[in-house]
């Protein structure tokens, strides 16, 4: 596992888009795959592609993109779904034609349907070949795509309950706590996994403990995020802040500088 700690969430967001850009062009697929996060953490990494889009640096035309996740329940359209959020963050933005994104289904009208749903979606992942570069943010609680504590660590894309503590973190985008669903469709932590490449952004104090108990915590369900410890080729790139709670600071900056 990679970390570096930069000084400000630009600088992050600068950074992590220069990995995505490699591990993308490393891919040497003629449709790589590029593993789509959401929430606040991963926007001025979005922005910072949508630069290189504009620049020529990259292009996505031929791309595909699958999301970590996605809320039970919402109405097709709405505009808190993970699937709209990333038609507007992403595939406008940066060019990736809105047919090749890929959202789990969160419309099921039942659990066998939402099962059906999640299966296909795996089923669908596969057949896309894996994901190249998959961008990840982090919950306050250290929950991974919508992998709450407690998730296994071989678990695959499924429905599960959303913590009580990401309902009321996510109730910003929603006109209130009541209107926050109470199920999602995630990833699960194997899936993620299976991915070539992970990045992991984060940035600000609120993130600090998650961090810490992620990079430097035990690899455990209570810390989903904590997998980064099992994946060959994790890059974290972290704020000065959320990198505050961190031990092992001077072994990073040196491992950084190539030392
Ligand atoms: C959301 C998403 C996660 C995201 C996390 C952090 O609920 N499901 O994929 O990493 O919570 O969100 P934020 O970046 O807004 O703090």
């Amino acid at each position: 596992m990679e970390v570096l700690v930069l000084p400000t969430a630009a600088d992050v967001a600068r950074r992590a888009a220069g990995i995505v850009i490699a591990g993308l062009g490393a891919a040497r697929r003629a449709e790589p795959v590029i593993g789509l996060a959401t929430g606040s953490s991963p926007l001025g990494l979005y922005a910072e592609l949508a630069a290189a889009v504009r620049a020529g640096s990259l292009d996505l035309d031929r791309a595909r993109g699958f999301a970590l996740d996605e809320y039970v329940g919402l109405p097709v359209g709405h505009p808190q779904s993970y699937r709209e959020v990333l038609l507007r963050e992403v595939c406008a933005p940066l060019g990736l034609p809105p047919d090749r994104l890929r959202v789990p289904d969160g419309s099921g009208r039942d659990e066998e349907a939402l099962v059906a749903g999640a299966t296909e979606y795996e089923r669908l992942l596969a057949a896309a070949g894996g994901v190249d570069v998959q961008i990840l943010g982090i919950g306050a609680n250290g929950h991974l795509g919508f992998n709450e504590p407690g998730s296994a660590l071989s678990s695959r894309t499924r429905v599960k309950r959303l913590s009580d503590r990401t309902r009321h973190d996510n109730a910003r985008f929603f006109d209130g706590i009541e209107d926050v669903p109470t199920h999602c469709v995630t990833q699960g932590l194997g899936t993620v996994l299976d991915a070539r490449r992970l990045v992991l952004v984060a940035s600000g104090p609120g993130k600090a403990s998650a961090v810490a108990a992620a990079l430097e915590g035990p690899l455990s369900a209570s810390c989903p995020a904590s997998v980064l410890q099992w994946h060959a080729d994790a890059t974290v790139v972290l704020d000065e802040a959320a990198a505050s709670g961190l031990r092992n600071r001077d072994y990073y900056d040196a491992s950084a500088a190539g030392l």
